[in-house]
């Protein structure tokens, strides 16, 4: 028996008015409905085409609707989708060795979304803490930065310093310390024997793609070696490939001690999210002591294997080096009088202006081009890491002409 979906074919308007009446005010969306997508581009319900220069933020680096996810997609959706982690299944192990051989970390721990992730990196360090550094019962304290962004359950956003994001939402979690982020004088200063963990962004996405400065990573690495705390890298959204190395901590040869990924581990098609870890910290973990009906389920990893395999046959992470250094300096060379400033690494640009970017979104928009704004004066740009270079080249006409 089949289940027949009703299908309408509505027009955006209709769309976004039943959206708008049914559902939570949460997002402010850019007024485009998508209907289909392939690689870069996408089409909205009236067939209009626009170029995707946000990539879900960045959960879609191998491209929409890639025909070998597609592919492992379709195969595991009709062999076992999902069994809990009540039962084995024969796509988690092997997607756990193909991140540690992708990745070279030792152990990981599948989850869902990338907020999870995040919770999951600071339960294990603060077991760690109790457990193996030995700090008091309920004393266990976490270093994050000003400016993160790490997801928003109530504990992550415990540590945020987006007044929006916490407005109205205490009382949070306590243990948690914030110190500016870039500054390796104050990450010294912040730490007391109660540390367990210094959690950092190596690069802040959702903060207005910040890159801090040369030797910063690779001082708080050295820091946290010497004063024994856990260095965790959020690589959620600047991992995988996006900056033009599989991580952006890479930029800086340091070995966190755990590190997490999500969004583009399910190549768009499914979410999963991970922490890695080696085997003397995963091993604080216990059975019961955390988890997730879905976390690990078969078709999350057969999707992450495939969506992995791609990105390295298709030396997505090349590209990524290769076109973003391209486009960046492509950027830079307009000399714009509005843009204050050009800065990322591999795709994943932030073009700071010196006004609201809303508006030059909206204009982009109209031209083709679809991006979203961070942080209010800045533009973000991160296409799939698949754009080639015309397409590179469409956008940047566009770009030429709003900015
Ligand atoms: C660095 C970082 N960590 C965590 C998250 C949260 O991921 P999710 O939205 O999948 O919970 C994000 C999302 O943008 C992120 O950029």
């Amino acid at each position: 028996m089949s289940v027949e979906l009703k299908t309408e074919k509505l027009s955006s308007e209709d769309y976004i008015e039943l959206e708008n009446r049914y559902g939570a005010h949460n997002y402010h969306p850019l007024d485009v409905v998508i209907r289909n997508a392939s690689g870069v581009w996408v089409y909205d319900v009236e067939g209009r085409k626009y170029l995707d220069c946000l990539a879900a933020y960045s959960a879609v680096i191998q491209g929409h609707c890639h025909p070998k996810i597609m592919a492992a997609a379709l195969e595991q959706a009709g062999r076992v989708t999902l069994t809990s982690r009540a039962f084995r299944n024969d796509q988690l192990p092997l997607l756990l060795r193909d991140l540690h051989e992708l990745t070279g970390m030792e152990m990981a721990l599948p989850m869902n979304s990338g907020a999870e992730a995040v919770e999951t990196a600071l339960k294990c360090a603060r077991k760690w803490g109790y457990t193996v550094k030995g700090i008091s019962e309920r004393k266990a304290e976490i270093i994050a930065c000003a400016n993160n962004f790490h997801g928003r359950t109530i504990s992550v956003i415990s540590f945020s310093t987006e007044a929006q994001y916490r407005f109205a939402f205490g009382p949070f979690t306590p243990g948690f310390k914030i110190i500016p982020y870039g500054d390796i004088d104050a990450l010294r200063a912040a730490i007391t024997p109660d540390t367990c963990a210094f959690l950092v962004e190596p690069i802040q996405g959702e903060g207005g793609i910040v890159v801090p400065r040369d030797g910063y990573l690779r001082e708080a690495e050295d820091i946290c070696r010497a004063e024994n705390v856990l260095l965790i890298a959020d690589e959620i959204q600047s991992g995988l490939g996006r900056t033009g190395k599989l991580f952006a901590h890479e930029w800086e040869g340091i070995h966190p001690d755990i590190v997490t990924v999500g969004k583009a581990l399910g190549g768009g098609y499914y979410p999963i999210s991970a922490m890695l870890a080696s085997r003397k910290i995963m091993d604080v973990f216990h059975p019961g002591d955390h988890g997730s009906t879905f976390g690990g389920n078969p078709m999350a990893c057969a999707v992450a294997r495939a969506a992995l395999k791609v990105l390295a046959e298709e030396n997505m992470i090349e590209r990524s080096a290769v076109m973003g250094a391209y486009m960046m300096d492509q950027f830079r060379r307009f000399g714009s009088p509005d843009v204050r400033d050009v800065r990322g690494r591999g795709l994943w640009i932030g073009l700071e202006m010196k006004s609201e970017a809303r508006p030059y979104i909206e204009k982009l928009k109209g031209e083709g081009v679809l991006c979203k704004e961070t942080r209010d004066t800045v533009i973000r740009v991160s296409p799939p890491l698949i754009i080639s270079r015309e397409e590179i080249d469409w956008a940047l006409e566009r770009f030429a002409r709003v900015l």
